[in-house]
C-alpha cells in the first residue's frame, strides 16, 4: 500500500516503506480513511436480524460482511455466536486470549437478553425461570442469573452459560416462545443506545477494561 502511494500521515504521503513511527495514538489513513493504530482490535457490532456468525454462512450474510476490510483481513472473531435473527450486542477482536477470558464457560460472564415473548409470560414463569428450568434433550437445570419484568410479554434475562439456543429453550421450557431477541448487554458493557443496527465501533479503553472487571460469578 506504501509502494502505491496509498498511505498518508498527517495529510503526508508515505513513501518509504521503512519509516519508523512511534505507535502510541499514531493516527494514518489508506486512500483517505483515517485508521487509529491499534495493537489489537477490540471491537463491538449491533448485529441485525438476517446474519449469522460464521465465515460460511448457510443462508443469510454473514455478520463478517458488515465489518471493513481491513478489520477481516485482521482476522478478527466474534465472541460466540448469536442466532441469525438475534440482534444486539456482539464483540469482535483478534485478541485470542480476550476472547478467551470473555467466553470461557469457567467465567461466566453474564449475558443480558431483553425477550419479546409470544405469549404473556405470567409471574409463575419469572419465577421458574430463576429457579432453574429442564432444556428439552439436556439433562440438569439451567438457571436464570436474573429475570426482570419489562411489561407483559417483555423480561430482560440474564444468562452465565451459552449453550445452544439457550434462551430460546429456556422459554419454550416454560411452554412460551421467542418472537423477538436482543442482546442487550454482556457482563457490564451495555449496548450502546446511540450504536444504530448494523454499525460496528472500537470498544473504548473503559469499555475493554470493564469486560476484564466483570467478576466471574460465585456459584
Ligand atoms: N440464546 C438464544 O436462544 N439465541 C441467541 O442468539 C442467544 C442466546
Amino acid at each position: 500500500m506504501i509502494d502505491n502511494g496509498r498511505v498518508a500521515i498527517a495529510g503526508e504521503e508515505i513513501a518509504d516503506p521503512g519509516r519508523q513511527f512511534d505507535p502510541a495514538g499514531l493516527v494514518f489513513s489508506v486512500d483517505g480513511t483515517d485508521w487509529v493504530y491499534q495493537e489489537k482490535a477490540y471491537l463491538m457490532l449491533n448485529k441485525p436480524a438476517g446474519y449469522e456468525c460464521s465465515h460460511q454462512p448457510k443462508h443469510h450474510a454473514s455478520v463478517y460482511a458488515l465489518l471493513p476490510p481491513p478489520l477481516n483481513g485482521r482476522q478478527v472473531q466474534s465472541l460466540g455466536r448469536l442466532d441469525e435473527d438475534t440482534t444486539g450486542l456482539l464483540l469482535f477482536s483478534d485478541d485470542g486470549q480476550f476472547i478467551h477470558r470473555i467466553i470461557s464457560g469457567k467465567r461466566k460472564v453474564a449475558k443480558t437478553y431483553r425477550v419479546t415473548a409470544k405469549h404473556p409470560l405470567p409471574d409463575t414463569a419469572i419465577t421458574a425461570l430463576l429457579s432453574g428450568v429442564e432444556l428439552a434433550d439436556e439433562p440438569g437445570l439451567v438457571v436464570a442469573a436474573g429475570c426482570e419484568r419489562v411489561d407483559e410479554k417483555t423480561i430482560l434475562l440474564t444468562v452465565t452459560e451459552g449453550r445452544y439456543h439457550q434462551v430460546k429453550r429456556m422459554i419454550a421450557a416454560v411452554g412460551n416462545r421467542v418472537d423477538a431477541l436482543q442482546r442487550v448487554a454482556i457482563g457490564r458493557l451495555p449496548l450502546p443506545e446511540d450504536l444504530p443496527e448494523g454499525k460496528w465501533r472500537w470498544l473504548s479503553a473503559g469499555e475493554y477494561a470493564s469486560l476484564l472487571a466483570t467478576e466471574p460469578n460465585p456459584a
